[in-house]
């Protein structure tokens, strides 16, 4: 039976269908609201409003539940590999093993980057953050690749650019941390796995099997989270039909700021300032709850969880487990665990669910990894290209409307222009 539900305005009823998910989220279809009533809904920051119907990633945040595909992120982080999640999210389905092989297979024969990009990447100035560089480079991809600029791509069109995309991803990641740094860009190996490869072009070495095992469950648990401020730009940006890589770019720019991706390197940065102050914690902790004062807590509090992130907690015992079989001895962790231990019995964080997020722990991990701070976002954003790339694919194939929401008009009412000798 078809549910509706029922809004009066103005003394005029209407009903308006009930959407039901395979989870049993409902939502209500405001479609027809405006063109039946005149009105429409006001949310800021999207806080209760469904952009899309996806299949692709659940999320519980009341129960702490990810899903990507139907699999629980605790299962994929602890069984699967990164580029097995990539597949599962970009097709749909786990792979069987020749379909894997040929993914990688692919991926291998497209991780050259035109070296003309080197040059593009020089043009910055020196210190460049590699996310406003990543961005600029994966942008500029379309430009080597101009079928990808056509609107009426094929679907095979579309495939080849996300293979050559997701190729090119740990290429152009490592290219600009090189940049910062003033050194020269490492070309790929022949023969070295996906993350292989990146630690290679990164530090100009093999990679440790306890790196590479760490980096693969974080780029699985930053794989996809749904409708967030990243993925909701590729989705409109995608949306006027402009090319993955222009789309994918536009989401790496969303990602970098400090509420969002650029968090995992806030967080470090927010621990060494407390190490270097010398003032107790329950000062930081002061400033975080004080209304007049800009500072967060970082990597705290979420958005949709509101119970734990179980993101974090993998990652919790993920950073424990590197530190011990590297041999790491952080004093930025105790400083993170008694930050966690103090906010938690703290009544302002708990009457506002605000519990440790996935970035409070991926820092530790990325710095006991080598990875200078400054990459810390450059590595979300590349565990976060198969989400993206999967979403932007979904609203592609289901020929989504060009995203462009209404407002609320809060201006001057219409009035005489004033030549300028009378103002
Ligand atoms: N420190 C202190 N107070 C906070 C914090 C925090 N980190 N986060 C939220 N609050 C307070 C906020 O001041 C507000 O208080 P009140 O109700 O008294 O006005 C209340 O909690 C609700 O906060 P909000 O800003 O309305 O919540 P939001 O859903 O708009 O924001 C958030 C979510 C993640 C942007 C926010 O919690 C935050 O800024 N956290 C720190 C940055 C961070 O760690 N971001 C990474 C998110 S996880 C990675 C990702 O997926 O992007």
């Amino acid at each position: 039976m078809e549910e509706f539900a029922e809004i009066k305005v103005e003394g005029k009823s209407v009903k308006l269908p009930v959407i039901t998910g395979t989870e049993n989220e409902k939502a209500i279809d405001i479609a027809k609201l405006r063109s039946e009533t005149g009105y429409i809904t006001l949310d800021y920051g999207y806080k209760n409003t469904g952009a899309t119907q996806s299949s692709i990633t659940y999320l519980d945040g009341e129960n702490g539940i990810l899903r990507y595909r139907g699999y629980s992120i605790e299962e994929l982080a602890e069984k699967s590999n990164f580029l097995e999640v990539a597949y599962l999210l970009i097709y749909g389905a786990l792979p069987t093993a020749s379909e894997l092989a040929n993914f990688e297979k692919s991926l291998a024969a497209d991780i050259n980057v035109d070296e003309r990009v080197k040059n593009l990447l020089a043009a910055f100035p020196s210190k460049a953050h590699p996310m406003a560089v990543l961005s600029a480079a994966i942008g500029a991809l379309s430009t080597f690749e101009v079928d990808s600029q056509n609107p009426n791509r094929s679907k095979e069109e579309v495939l080849k650019t996300i293979i050559s995309l997701t190729a090119k991803m740990p290429t152009l990641s490592a290219w600009a941390y090189k940049n910062f740094n003033g050194e020269a860009c490492v070309n790929p190996k022949v023969g070295l796995g996906y993350i292989e490869n990146f630690i290679y072009m990164m530090f100009g070495k093999d990679a440790d099997p306890v790196i590479v095992d760490a980096i693969n469950k974080l780029l699985i648990l930053h794989a996809d989270h749904e409708q967030n401020c990243s993925t909701s730009t590729v989705r409109i940006v995608g949306s006027s039909n402009a090319n993955l890589f222009s789309s994918i770019s536009a989401g790496v720019s969303a990602l970098w700021g400090p509420l969002h991706g650029g968090a995992n390197q806030a967080v470090i940065e927010m621990l060494e300032a407390i190490r270097d102050s010398g003032t107790p914690l329950s000062v930081w902790i002061d400033k975080a709850k004080d209304k007049n004062d800009p500072f967060r807590l970082m990597g705290f509090g979420h958005r949709v969880y509101k119970s734990f992130d179980p993101r974090a907690t993998i990652i919790k015992k993920a950073a424990d487990d590197v530190l011990e079989k590297l041999g790491i001895q952080d004093p930025l962790i105790d400083i993170a665990k008694q930050l966690e231990q103090v906010a938690l019995s703290d009544e302002y964080f708990k009457a506002r669910n605000l519990y440790p997020n996935v970035d409070f722990y991926s820092g530790i991990i990325y710095k006991a990894l080598g990875i200078p701070t400054e990459m810390f976002t450059v590595m979300f954003a590349l565990g976060r290209l198969p989400g993206w790339i999967a979403q932007w694919k979904e609203m592609t194939e289901n020929k989504e409307p060009i995203g462009r929401p209404r407002q609320v008009y809060t201006g001057a009412n219409n009035r005489p222009y004033v030549a300028i000798s009378n103002r």
